[in-house]
This record gives C-alpha cells, sequence and structure tokens, in this order.
C-alpha cells in the first residue's frame, strides 16, 4: 500500500517507467471518466448527468505566506466578488481582478438594461495548486440577471519560476496537446449536441462565449471543466485519467499537477515589496468567553463577523482575545478551506463559529439540492477545520424564503439575522463602521460586520471599549438568544 502511494503521487510521467505499478493504476484510471464519481449537486449540470461530479483540488490558502483577498461586495445588490492576492505574483492578481472587474461590469450593464432588479453576481476562489514552481487559482462565477442563471469556472496557472502566466497549451507538450484536444472532442461526457459545440468553441482560437478551464483533482486526473458565458448554462467537466495525462503534460504542466497532488508551502516573502507585516501569535489557549452572563439581567449584545476567515481574521481574533470579548463568525466553507488554520485559532479562542453557506450565493435562487449542499458542505468544512459543528446559520445578503427555512431547519441550523447594519463594506471607514455600530445598538442587538475588511478589524478595539462604557455585555449570538428551534429566524433579542 506504501508503494501504492508513494507512485500514485509521483509526478504523472513517471507512471509510464513504473512497470506493473503503472500498468495497475493505468487499468485503474482508463475510462475514468467521470460517470463513477459522486455526484456534487454545486457543480452538477442542468441535464443532471454526473459527467459533471469532478472537483479540483483545493491547496490552503495558508501555503502562500502574506497572501490577502481584494472583496468587493454590495450587499444590497447582491454582489461578493473576490480574488485572492498573492505576494509577488503582480501578473496573476492583475489578470485575476481585471477578470473580476470585467465580470462586474458586464454585469451591471446587462442588469440595467433589464430593468436592474433581482440580480446577483458572486464570484470566488480558490487555490487549486501552490508549489514554489506553480499557482493555480479556479474563479468560480454565478451570475443571475433576469431570472436566468449562468455559472462559469475559470483556472489560472501562474509559473512562479519564469513570473508568467501560462495558456492552456503551455500545461501539455505539442502532440500530448493533440492527443488531449481529440480525446476531449470523443469523450462521452463532453458528448450530445448541446456540449459538442461548446467543446469546439472553447478550443478554438477565439473561444468567444465559451472557457475551457484546466485543473488538477486530488488524485491526480485531469478536470477539464467547459462554461458557457450564456445565459441559463450551467458548467460540465470532463475528468482525465492521471496515467493518460501524464504522458500529455510539458514540464510546465508537470508542476502545475505536482503542486494540484502535492501542495508546497511558498517560500516566506521577502521584507519590503507588496508584503503585509508579519503575524503576531494569537494565543490558542486564551478564550474570549470567561464565564456565562444571564442575558435577562445584563444589557447583552452581539458582535458578529461575516464572509471570512480571511487573512485578517487572525489579527481580529488578538484584538477581541485582549479585551475578552466573545463574539460570533459566520464562515463561508470555501474560505474556511482556504484558510484552515485560521478557522482552527477562531475555534480555540472560544469563539462562537456559525454557518454563512459555501460560496455566498442568494440561497433563495438555488434547486432544493444546491441549498442543502451550501450549507452542509460548509458545515462539514467548519467541522473538518475545527471540531465544531455549527447550530447556527446566516444566509448570504439576509436573503430567505421558506425554501431556506426549511432547509436550515433540516440541517439543523437556526437563522440569525441582525438589526444593526455598520454597511462595513460600503464604508470601508474604521470610524464610520465604529459610529455607525453604536448608534444602532441597543440592548439584545445583533451587529452585522464583516472580518474580511482591515478597517473593520482596526474599528473593533475602541468599539468593544465604547459599548462597555455604555453598560452593555458583550455575547455570542447563542449566549444571546438562549434555546432556539432549527429553522427559527432571529433578528435581535427580544
Ligand atoms: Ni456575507
Amino acid at each position: 500500500m506504501g508503494i501504492y502511494l508513494t507512485n500514485r503521487l509521483a509526478p504523472p510521467g513517471l507512471h509510464r517507467l513504473g512497470g506493473a505499478f503503472a500498468l495497475g493504476v493505468a487499468v485503474l484510471l482508463v475510462g475514468a471518466c467521470s460517470q463513477v464519481q459522486p455526484v456534487d449537486p454545486l457543480r452538477s449540470s442542468a441535464a443532471g448527468t454526473s459527467c459533471s461530479a469532478a472537483t479540483s483540488a483545493t491547496a490552503p490558502a495558508e501555503l502562500v505566506p502574506g497572501l490577502t483577498q481584494d472583496v468587493h461586495s454590495d450587499e444590497t445588490s447582491h454582489v461578493h466578488l473576490a480574488t485572492p492576492v498573492i505576494p509577488g505574483a503582480g501578473l496573476l492578481t492583475e489578470r485575476l481582478r481585471a477578470m473580476a472587474a470585467s465580470d462586474l461590469s458586464g454585469y451591471s450593464r446587462d442588469l440595467a438594461a433589464s430593468g436592474g432588479e433581482g440580480g446577483e453576481l458572486n464570484l470566488s476562489w480558490h487555490l487549486t495548486g501552490v508549489s514554489p514552481r506553480a499557482v493555480g487559482v479556479q474563479l468560480d462565477l454565478r451570475r443571475s440577471v433576469d431570472a436566468k442563471t449562468t455559472v462559469s469556472t475559470q483556472v489560472t496557472w501562474w509559473d512562479r519560476v519564469d513570473h508568467r502566466l501560462l495558456g492552456r497549451q503551455d500545461l501539455f507538450t505539442s502532440t500530448g496537446w493533440s492527443e488531449f484536444t481529440s480525446r476531449l472532442t470523443t469523450d462521452p461526457c463532453a458528448g450530445g449536441p448541446t456540449r459538442q459545440p461548446l467543446v469546439a468553441q472553447a478550443l478554438s482560437k477565439k473561444p468567444g462565449k465559451s472557457r475551457l478551464a484546466i485543473s488538477f483533482a486530488a488524485d491526480g486526473s485531469a478536470v477539464v471543466t467547459v462554461s458557457s458565458i450564456a445565459a441559463g448554462s450551467e458548467p460540465f467537466s470532463v475528468v482525465l485519467g492521471a496515467a493518460d495525462v501524464g504522458a500529455w503534460l510539458s514540464p510546465t504542466g508537470q508542476a502545475a499537477w505536482a503542486a494540484s497532488v502535492r501542495p508546497e508551502s511558498l517560500p516566506p516573502v521577502q521584507a519590503g515589496a507588496e508584503t503585509p507585516a508579519p503575524k503576531q501569535k494569537t494565543d490558542p489557549g486564551k478564550s474570549a468567553t470567561p464565564k456565562a452572563v444571564d442575558c435577562r439581567k445584563a444589557r447583552c449584545v452581539a458582535l458578529t463577523f461575516d464572509d471570512g476567515p480571511g487573512p485578517y481574521t487572525d489579527d481580529l481574533v488578538r484584538h477581541l482575545q485582549q479585551a475578552k470579548a466573545p463574539a460570533t463568525f459566520f464562515m463561508m466553507g470555501e474560505q474556511v478551506k482556504a484558510f484552515p488554520d485560521v478557522a482552527k485559532t477562531v475555534a480555540r479562542g472560544g469563539f462562537e463559529i456559525g454557518n454563512h453557506s459555501y460560496s455566498h450565493p442568494d440561497l433563495t435562487r438555488l434547486s432544493k439540492a444546491q441549498l442543502a449542499a451550501q450549507l452542509s458542505k460548509t458545515s462539514n468544512a467548519i467541522h473538518r477545520a475545527t471540531g465544531q459543528t455549527p447550530t447556527l446559520m446566516r444566509p448570504p445578503y439576509g436573503a430567505r424564503n421558506a425554501a431556506v427555512d426549511k432547509a436550515a431547519a433540516r440541517a439543523g441550523l437556526t437563522e440569525v439575522l441582525w438589526d444593526v447594519d455598520t454597511l462595513d463594506w460600503k464604508h470601508r471607514n474604521a470610524k464610520v463602521v465604529r459610529r455607525d455600530a453604536l448608534a444602532g445598538t441597543r440592548r439584545g442587538s445583533i451587529v452585522l460586520m464583516h472580518d474580511i475588511h482591515p478597517t473593520t478589524v482596526r474599528a473593533v478595539p475602541s468599539l468593544v471599549t465604547e459599548l462597555r462604557k455604555r453598560g452593555y455585555t458583550l455575547v455570542t449570538v447563542s449566549e444571546l438568544l438562549g434555546p432556539t428551534r432549527p429553522g427559527s429566524r432571529h433578528f435581535r433579542a427580544n
């Protein structure tokens, strides 16, 4: 078994040298079109076939020292765009920013043309490969205008040695590319009258309205995701086994493959340049919830932080611990997967953790299966990273309806909204965040903030001091509300 694993994790080109072993792997992987993989409702196609089941590998963002993210959010018009900022990778960061900006301008234009109501734009990211040689970033876009939803996926590979962005052909040798494309066009998962034209278009010199994303699964197979940017379409994936793919990859492609299957940390960033100061350690043993509080007697208030964990969450945890101030973090599953150690620090600090969906979609636009998956994938990710299972959830944008209530009840989650909105995503100004939080807060309030904005994190120490001066006691949401029924909704304590 040890040999099996060792070999399986060797660069794919080596499979061909592995004699009897390689044959075994080849037999296992031949025809490994994804029909055999479990269906992931988040990525399943409209047609419901299992060819869409494959998922690319996810590498923790913590492997990239100094990583931050650009977030553009507009809670009122349901826009949430996030892209990673990787120190030393200016070209990559700029490319990702440009992709987000172009998605936003296209969306704004189409929304205005449609009458400007009821849209949603959601762009989420994960690192699909990290090593000192290559970094891969996957962006998943979900866009709704005029009740038509489009989902698409893009993967951008960056060669860290040569400091260049890779085109898809750079991942292959020249013969490898033609074998890959001919395999792709004949694969049953890419077949049918709707899919074949999309594949052909994605492979053409000017792909236009169709996109081809190439990533690798944790088991070494290649995941080729084809998306159309036409309204109402869902991406589909074709999975090609590691044994085949290994023979086609260029040295750069093999580096991308290895970065996905066996992610490695990047070296610490040099002082100066575009990097934030090294983080001070948080104290894992220091709990923020020292003793039970009786909110029937105390003037209780719950501070809540959404959309993390992220690059600034450690700082926030340290501020809160220094002030011995409890708080509740509503985490996104995708962020937990990107920052598992930060999630663990939050949990160890004694803070409460709630579920804020996997990728921040408007839950009211999802199918029953997609909705359930957004909640379960997130609770599972939180449990894996922290050992805690959330009992609270907050729907993104506060968007809920009967279907969301039912899904929350089924998942054992109480819905937590808010009565004080600091609009911190809009102002990005520590003084304004503090002023608005103080102005709205009264006994029993639930205060909404976001730990993905450094301005919010900076506002917290003086906000905590001032709230206490005014006689408030800070508690977690569960302490504030007391026992609740899953599926029930709470805007503040009664
Ligand atoms: Ni949110």
